[in-house]
C-alpha cells in the first residue's frame, strides 16, 4: 500500500513523533510505501510532495514543528480543489491518506472520506479542543511552557507590585489557560467558554493586592468580557481560510481596563507561538508515537474514516465525523474548581 501523510493547521510539538512512528511501523512491519505531502492540504492540491522513508524520519522524534510543513489551506475554498486532490492522489498511486490535524484539517478529511477517499485521522492541537479524544498531543508541552512563564511572572510581579497578565492560546476553548493557570497558581483565569465580568476581575485584583501579593491573571486569547462589563473588546485582524477570526489583543485590552478601574499598574505578556514551538514534552512524545502506531494499524486494517483517540490510557478508533462534529470545551464544573483559588 502507498500512503500519503500530511500535517495541517497550526503546528504543534509532537507532529514529527507521529510521522516517525507511522513510517517506522508502516515500512518496517507492514512493508508500506509513503509519500510526504507538503504544507497540509496544499500538498495534495498542488502535487507538492517529498520523499518519506525511514532515512527521512531518523532523528526527528524530539524535534518541534513538522518536517512536512503545515498550512491552513482549505481545499473547499479553492475552485475545483477537491477534484484536483482526487486526481493528484490517483496520478501518484496513493491509496490512502494519514491526516494529522485539528478540527479544520480533520473536517476536510471527514468530508473527503464521504466522497470515497481512504483517510485515517490523527488528532493534534495545542488547544486540546478536539472532541472524542481525552487529550491531543502538543497540549501538555504548551501547558508546561505557559506554567513556566507564570512561575517566572510571579516573582517579577511581586518585585514591582504590579498585576501581570499572561495571554495564552485557546481560540474557542480555555484548556491551556485552565491547566497552566491551575498549575501556576494564577489568581484569575479567563476562558472563552465563560464571558468575564470586568468588575469581578478588578475585585479579584484588588483583593490580591490587599493580601500583599501581586495578582497573576491568565487569559485565553478567545476570552471576552460579558455585557455587564459595559465595554467590549473588538477583534480586527481578519479571518483565516476556514473563516476563523485571527485572535490576540485581549490581554492588552484587559491591562488597560484594570489600570483605569483600579489605578494599579497592569502589564501583559503574550506567549503566542512560543507555546507551539520547540521540543515536545515526554508525555507528548509518547502520545504522538502511540497515535502514529495505531494510525498505521488502522490503515493496515482498511478501517477508513476513523480517527485514533486517547480514551483513558487506551488508544481507540472513533469515527472522524464524531471527532469533528463539535469542539470539546471546558465545563462550568471544571472552571468552578479553578475559581476556588481566584483573588
Ligand atoms: O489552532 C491552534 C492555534 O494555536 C490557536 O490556539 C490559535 O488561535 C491559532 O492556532 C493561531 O494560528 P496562527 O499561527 O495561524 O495564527
Amino acid at each position: 500500500m502507498r500512503i500519503g501523510v500530511l500535517t495541517g493547521g497550526g503546528d504543534c510539538p509532537g507532529l514529527n513523533a507521529v510521522i516517525r512512528a507511522v513510517v517506522r511501523k508502516g515500512v518496517g512491519v507492514f512493508g508500506f510505501e509513503f509519500v510526504g505531502f507538503r504544507d497540509g492540504w496544499r500538498g495534495p492540491l498542488e502535487n507538492a510532495t517529498m520523499q518519506l522513508g525511514v532515512p527521512e524520519v531518523r532523528g526527528i522524534l524530539p524535534r518541534g514543528g513538522t518536517i512536512l510543513g503545515s498550512s491552513r489551506t482549505n481545499p473547499y475554498a479553492v475552485d475545483g480543489g477537491v477534484d484536483r486532490i482526487r486526481e493528484n492522489l490517483h496520478a501518484l498511486g496513493v491509496d490512502a491518506l494519514i491526516v494529522i490535524g485539528g478540527e479544520d484539517t480533520l473536517g476536510v478529511a471527514a468530508q473527503l472520506h464521504e466522497l470515497g477517499v481512504n483517510v485515517i485521522g490523527v488528532p493534534k492541537t495545542i488547544d486540546n479542543d478536539l472532541n472524542a479524544t481525552d487529550y491531543t498531543f502538543g497540549f501538555d508541552t504548551a501547558v508546561n511552557i505557559a506554567t513556566e512563564a507564570i512561575d517566572r511572572l510571579h516573582t517579577t510581579a511581586e518585585s514591582h507590585h504590579r498585576a501581570l497578565i499572561v495571554e495564552v492560546m485557546g481560540r474557542h476553548a480555555g484548556w491551556i489557560a485552565l491547566h497552566a493557570g491551575m498549575a501556576g497558581g494564577a489568581n484569575v483565569i479567563l476562558i472563552p467558554e465563560v464571558p468575564f465580568s470586568l468588575d469581578r476581575v478588578c475585585a479579584y485584583v484588588e483583593s490580591r493586592f490587599q493580601s500583599h501579593y501581586s495578582p497573576i491573571l491568565v487569559v485565553s486569547e478567545g476570552a471576552m468580557p460579558d455585557v455587564s462589563s459595559g465595554e467590549s473588546f473588538v477583534l480586527d485582524k481578519g479571518v483565516d481560510a476556514f473563516g476563523h477570526a485571527r485572535l490576540g489583543g485581549i490581554g492588552e485590552w484587559l491591562a488597560s481596563a484594570i489600570e483605569s478601574r483600579t489605578g494599579k499598574e497592569a502589564r501583559t505578556t503574550v506567549l503566542g507561538h512560543i507555546q507551539r514551538g520547540g521540543t515536545p514534552s515526554a508525555f507528548d512524545r509518547v502520545l504522538a508515537t502511540r497515535f502514529g502506531l495505531h494510525a498505521v494499524d488502522a490503515a493496515k486494517d482498511g478501517d477508513w474514516g476513523k480517527m485514533v483517540a486517547l480514551r483513558g490510557t487506551d488508544i481507540q478508533r472513533v469515527p472522524l465525523a464524531d471527532a469533528t462534529r463539535e469542539l470539546k470545551t471546558v465545563s462550568t464544573e471544571l472552571y468552578a474548581e479553578a475559581e476556588v483559588f481566584f483573588g
